[in-house]
């Protein structure tokens, strides 16, 4: 191994990068008969393959080495205006394709905004839980965090009134995931949702809109997004096609109505790599050119989800100890696990004896500081393993509480 010189310094920065719990326990993942709930993989059997293979194809057919050039930073012209007619569509209005920038996954967007927003020191607004690879993106940014209390209908506006009023600094940026929340699987409300936007627009703060998971609906009726909403609150929208096709691709989109935020997302996404990769930009939206074969393939992977959410919850019914609490979620990838008075880290160690892993609930607070929530992923493991995974789990934590 080699070491730094003395002379070489890092930057400031990355003094506070966090070891990934998440790594550390992909480790244990990859023996065999391990059930991981830990990860956040979509399933992979049900990947387009064939379809996908057919739309490279055409994509070198039709395309040829125009699909394998540079391109613009904005995104190819082609997918901008798939977002933007699909986001549109859910939105309720028309959104132009000049609003859209294609990202390198929306990981890429998250940092690109810290980038663009965030200085040291400044304040970020944050649900309490919230999504660990947002807290990774702009802790290299030297944020620090105001959290805002959450319920089973996600932020509460009278908490985030009380930060905002209170906050000193100002924050940046108000971020949150509206549907099922990454890491609870929670919802936020539509009554909500029109408070959020309304408390942000009062006090010129920017919102992002982080939405991976919208079109993973189990059951009930879509809730309206919030840049859907007529508002002078700048908003940022997240979406990707991580979830709904592969994460492999990288294919991920900012929508930003705010042309000035818009203009320096796209000159720091210059300095970081030029432009996403055309070859997957093409061949993604070649895919879902399809559109009536492309909706029945997410309607596929959000019954698959659904029958996986049930058979982890009816589990969870039935294995775990007297008073540990749980959410059903209505869509996404996640459930979220409280075991009163249970350290989950500790928890862990013994799970991964008992070969079952998931992400203790510390990694996903700001402030490290609640120990008792796991986060438990039911898309990546099938139905058998699921009840196996979540026996094995309720065994563990009676042995811990022993
Ligand atoms: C809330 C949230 N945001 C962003 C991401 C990153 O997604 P992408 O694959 O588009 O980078 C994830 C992935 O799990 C997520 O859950």
């Amino acid at each position: 191994m080699t070491t730094i010189s003395r002379a070489a310094k890092f930057a400031e920065r990355t003094a506070r990068l966090r070891a990934s719990t998440i790594r550390e326990m992909l480790k244990v993942t990859q023996q065999p008969d391990v059930i991981s709930f830990g990860g956040g993989l979509p399933a992979s059997e049900l990947f387009p393959t064939e379809a996908i293979a057919e739309a490279v194809r055409v994509v070198m057919q039709l395309r040829g080495p125009a699909a394998l050039q540079y391109s613009v930073t904005e995104g190819i012209p082609e997918m901008r205006q798939w977002v933007a007619q699909r986001l549109s569509r859910r939105v309720g209005h028309t959104l132009d394709a000049e609003t859209v920038t294609i990202v390198n996954g929306s990981q890429q967007g998250l940092d690109l905004i810290g980038k663009i927003f965030l200085d040291p020191g400044d304040h970020v607004v944050l649900e309490n839980p919230t999504y660990l690879g947002t807290i990774q993106a702009f802790d290299a940014y030297q944020a620090r965090y105001l959290t805002v209390d959450t319920d089973e209908d996600g932020l509460l506006p009278e908490s985030l009134e009380r930060v905002l009023d209170h906050a000193d600094p100002f924050p940046k940026l108000l971020y949150l995931v509206p549907n099922f929340q990454n890491p609870t699987g929670r919802t936020l409300s539509a009554r909500r949702r029109e408070s959020v936007v309304r408390i942000c627009e009062r006090f010129g703060l920017p919102i992002v809109e982080d939405d991976p998971y919208c079109e993973l609906r189990f059951e009930g009726a879509d809730l309206p997004s919030l840049i859907s909403y007529q508002t002078t609150a700048p908003i940022i929208y997240l979406g990707t096609g991580s979830k709904i096709m592969a994460p492999g691709m990288r294919v991920a989109w900012l929508v930003i109505p705010d042309e000035e935020i818009r203009e320096k997302i796209v000159l720091v996404k210059q300095g970081a790599d030029l432009h996403s990769g055309t070859f997957a930009q093409y061949v993604f939206h070649q895919y879902v050119s399809d559109g009536a074969a492309f909706d029945a393939h997410v309607r596929e992977i959000a019954q698959t989800y659904s029958r996986r959410r049930d058979v982890m919850s009816e589990a969870l019914a039935e294995f775990m100890p007297e008073g540990v609490r749980f959410t059903r979620p209505a869509g996404g990838m996640f459930l979220w696990v409280t075991v009163p008075g249970v350290d989950t880290s500790e928890l862990l160690r013994i799970c991964a004896a008992s070969k079952v892993v998931f992400v203790p609930g510390v990694s996903f607070y700001p402030g490290r500081d609640v120990h008792d929530g796991m986060r438990l992923n039911f898309s990546n493991a099938s139905e058998k393993n699921i009840r196996i995974g979540v026996e094995r789990l309720g065994h563990a934590i009676t042995a811990y509480n022993r």
